[in-house]
């Protein structure tokens, strides 16, 4: 019987197609990248040269890739720290099967949202995804296979697009846009200064915007990196060394042709949070819209990057791993005040709280998102994983989040 059971068992273990990863080394006390003083040798601690590091999005209209209402991923860059790069640094690792190395390490959730939102502008998702990473990835100096250990091959393939993924969803450049009433338009035009300034005040620091035939294109964003790229710090910077492409007038921010992101789920299934997955059905009618205006009850839907990641709790925090909490929207003045299980929500030291001492904050609502002094973006330290609650504040941090009205 105990032969028989093992059989079982090692029969199933073959049948599973994970590989089994093994782990970056531990870098104690690493040093910001781009920021030493003194050089640094362990190259896995420390990204060098490439030490300023783009996350780079797309704006694709002819043809238009992506959801409608989304910046879409172009790549993860190391920039030397005075914008010259390398590129292709290690042919041998250039492979031609990133889907199948993704799928080989499980990585399905991954895989569908790079089939949204890392997208060729000719339909050729790998060859594009071969291309990012053969060219860029491979010269990220803490990818290197002996920067791991107990490496399995390619492990570093998953680890770079896993972490372009979380880099991209915190960087929800449309909305960020939209916030400032930039929004795509085939007759608008707006000056560079409008999109630079919309851009920095969501992400802390200058940009680069790129434009081709006069029309908004691309966004860099620069960080430095406090370790290795697959577990440190990403430090937003202000960009060294790249230039714009763009005019400083007459800029077109064009309107793609596809379909919003939908975040709308059906509400009476939607008590527990489910951050995996994305209804991609019954699209809402508004390109930037919630399931509904904010009166009676429901649930503050968190949106990073055009998906839902968590929602609110009673306190005023966001989670994600928890039961959303119902609160309760009242018509006042121009706009409506929230009230949770705790007591009223309001703006305290810039901080987003609710409780039986607080003063109930006048709010307003944009395209479906909650509003406060004009902005729809709010601001947390991290996204928040696992037990942990962030608290959400007006001034800015390292993520950016809007809160969207779903009716109970
Ligand atoms: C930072 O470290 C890199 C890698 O060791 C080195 O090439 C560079 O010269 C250092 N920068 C300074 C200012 O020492
Ligand atoms: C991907 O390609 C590499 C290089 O050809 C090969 O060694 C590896 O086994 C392939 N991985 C998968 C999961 O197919």
């Amino acid at each position: 019987m105990a032969i028989f059971t093992s059989q079982v068992v090692a029969a199933f273990l073959l049948a599973l197609p994970l590989a089994h990863a093994g782990s970056p080394k531990t870098c104690s006390n690493p040093q910001l990248s781009c920021q030493n003083t003194t050089a640094v040798s362990d190259t896995c601690c420390f990204n060098a040269p490439g030490g300023q590091l783009l996350q780079t999005q797309f704006w694709d209209t002819s043809p238009s890739t992506g959801p409608s209402n989304s910046w879409t991923i172009h790549g993860l860059w190391p920039d030397h720290c005075d914008g010259t790069y390398d590129s292709s640094c290690d042919p041998s690792r250039a492979y031609t099967n990133i889907t199948a190395i993704l799928q080989s390490y499980g990585k399905t959730d991954l895989l569908s949202y790079m089939n949204e939102f890392w997208v060729d502008i000719n339909g050729d998702d790998e060859s594009f995804w071969e291309h990012e990473w053969g060219k860029h990835g491979t010269c990220i100096s803490t990818l290197a296979p002996s920067c791991y250990t107990g490496y399995t091959p390619q492990e570093e393939v998953p680890d770079f697009f896993q972490k372009t993924v979380d880099l991209f969803k915190t960087l929800d450049s449309y909305t960020a846009l939209a916030s400032a009433g930039i929004v795509p338009s085939s007759s608008a035009t707006y000056t560079a200064a409008q999109i630079t300034a919309a851009l920095e005040s969501a992400f802390g620091y200058p940009v680069t915007i790129q434009c081709s035939s006069g029309a908004l294109d691309e966004i860099w964003y620069s960080f430095d990196v406090q370790g290795s790229v697959q577990t440190g710090t990403f430090v937003p910077t202000p960009p060294v060394g790249q230039t714009s492409s763009c005019s400083s007038t007459g800029i077109k921010y064009l309107p793609k042709s596809g379909s919003p992101v939908s975040t709308s789920v059906p509400s009476s299934t939607h008590t527990t949070l489910s951050t995996s997955t994305k209804t991609t059905s019954s699209a809402s009618s508004s390109p930037t819209g919630g399931s509904g205006t904010f009166s009676g009850s429901g649930y503050l839907n968190a949106i990073t990057s055009g998906s839902q990641t968590g929602c609110l709790i009673s306190a005023g925090t966001w989670y994600t791993s928890g039961t959303c909490a119902t609160y309760t929207a009242t018509a006042s003045g121009s706009g409506f005040t929230l009230k949770s299980s705790k007591g009223s929500c309001g703006i305290s030291s810039s901080k987003f709280t609710c409780g039986s001492s607080v003063t109930a904050t006048v709010f307003t609502a944009s395209g479906g998102y909650l509003s406060y002094g004009g902005s729809t973006m709010f601001y947390a330290a991290a996204v928040p994983s696992g037990s942990t609650q962030e608290a959400i504040s007006t001034t800015s941090n390292s993520v950016s989040v809007s809160f969207e009205w779903q009716s109970k």
